[in-house]
């Protein structure tokens, strides 16, 4: 059966991985893969999710299933964490919820169910997008189109592209958007850039799947929801994916949620029953210890206040090395302009460099970010910063 089967190159950042790794230079610096590092590029454990896990360990009292939708006590918390207690969706019975292995679990999960209801819708992602969008999206059967969005002159969005763009889509067609934190560019619209285009997701009856990985990465819990919120305020149909791998540093734990709202809660309450049968047939039950810590934390006052601490302490990370970034290659390549990376926003920036530039800093410099020039913020170091701008300074 598999003697047709050809090896197929692992994936790029993968591979990329690899070769780092295998770099025995000293002063190697890893801008490739999206985790979170602190100033000693390590990627620990945060002390809440320490405490609520030795709590977890010590008050479970069985392995047993959790049923198809997952957690349901982790699934309200979400809801709250994602909405903001107050929002009319939660108490209309319009909003329902699945827990799900990870983020790409609830991409997956999201594009099984559009493809349910109907198979020929198309699925409009941005240039570019996540790697890993399109696998999973065009994986469930949907087919898959782009829609413009990075602008490379500026760093920013070239929203009016955007914009003419998905004024031509056929109703129904579904718009994949990431809610704050863009990956890879960085580059996220404004909060009146996301109101105009409410008024057309409206006129043109499109339905929003927003991806929302990054919640409290970027600029805070609240201001990273705003069009979570806002969308889901004024839509009849909405689907959210979310990602507590990142904010809660759960990675490998596979621990996320699917919510969709409704038209109505009778809709809603179909719609449940269709997402636990596609689980059923998936996954059949996802996996708990994640969403049981990441429950424990946001129950519970003291984790939730040292949580917030922590994630407090990543953003403002992040945000103090984009604007170090911006001064050290100021001072290393003046002739360009970079400050475009301290308008951007979460854990990633593209460099606007050339793929031969990208390898020549690999190969001569040992830096080491994808052939696209995205560049993990988290991943330099303030002891770093002046040798990554003069590496740069030297290939470009
Ligand atoms: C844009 C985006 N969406 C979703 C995810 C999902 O991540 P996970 O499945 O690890 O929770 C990621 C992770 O890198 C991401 O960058």
């Amino acid at each position: 059966m598999f003697e047709r089967f050809e090896v197929i190159n692992p994936d790029a950042i993968l591979m990329l991985l690899a070769a780092y790794r295998a770099d025995p230079d000293p002063r190697k610096v890893d801008l490739g893969i999206g985790v979170y590092k602190d100033e000693r590029g390590a990627t620990p454990v945060l002390e809440s999710v320490r405490r609520a896990e030795r709590e977890l360990i010590d008050a479970q009292a069985t392995k047993s299933y959790v049923g198809a939708a997952g957690n349901l006590d982790f699934n309200r918390e979400m809801e709250q964490l994602v909405f903001g207690a107050a929002h009319a969706a939660l108490g209309s019975g319009r909003l329902k919820s699945v827990q799900t292995p990870g983020g790409c679990g609830a991409l997956r999960l999201g594009a099984e169910l559009i493809r349910r209801a109907a198979p020929e819708t198309i699925v409009y992602v941005s240039t570019p997008t996540w790697a890993n969008h399109p696998p999973l999206i065009a994986g469930s059967g949907l087919k898959l189109e782009y829609y413009p969005y990075f602008d490379p002159a500026t760093g920013g969005v070239q929203f009016s592209a955007m914009m003419g763009a998905l004024e031509r889509l056929p109703p129904r067609a579904v718009v994949l958007l990431h809610a704050s934190c863009h990956n890879p560019t960085g580059a996220d619209l404004s909060q009146q850039e996301w109101r105009a285009l409410l008024e057309l997701v409206k006129r043109r009856s499109l339905v929003p799947f927003l991806d929302m990985a990054y919640q409290g990465l970027g600029e805070g819990v609240e201001e990273d929801a705003f069009a979570v919120r806002l969308f889901c305020a004024e839509l009849p149909e909405v689907l959210v994916a979310v990602s507590c791998s990142k904010n809660f540093g759960v990675y490998r734990e596979r621990t996320g949620v699917l919510h969709v709202l409704n038209d109505s809660a009778k809709a809603a309450d179909a719609t449940l029953s269709q997402l636990v049968r596609l689980a059923r047939g998936i996954w059949s039950m996802p996996p708990d210890h994640g969403a049981e810590i990441v429950r424990l934390i946001l129950g519970d006052a003291p984790h939730r206040e040292l949580w917030a601490r922590e994630l407090g302490a990543m953003r403002e990370r992040i945000q103090t090395l984009r604007r170090a970034a911006v001064a050290e290659l100021r001072r290393a390549c003046p002739q360009r302009d970079f400050s475009f990376i301290g308008r951007q926003r979460g854990m990633f920036s593209f460099l606007g460099i050339s793929t031969e530039q990208v390898r020549a800093l690999r190969s001569e410099h040992h830096v080491y970010m994808t052939d696209d020039s995205r560049v993990n913020i988290a991943g330099l170091r303030e002891e770093n910063l002046p040798y990554f701008a003069r590496a740069v300074a030297q290939v470009i």
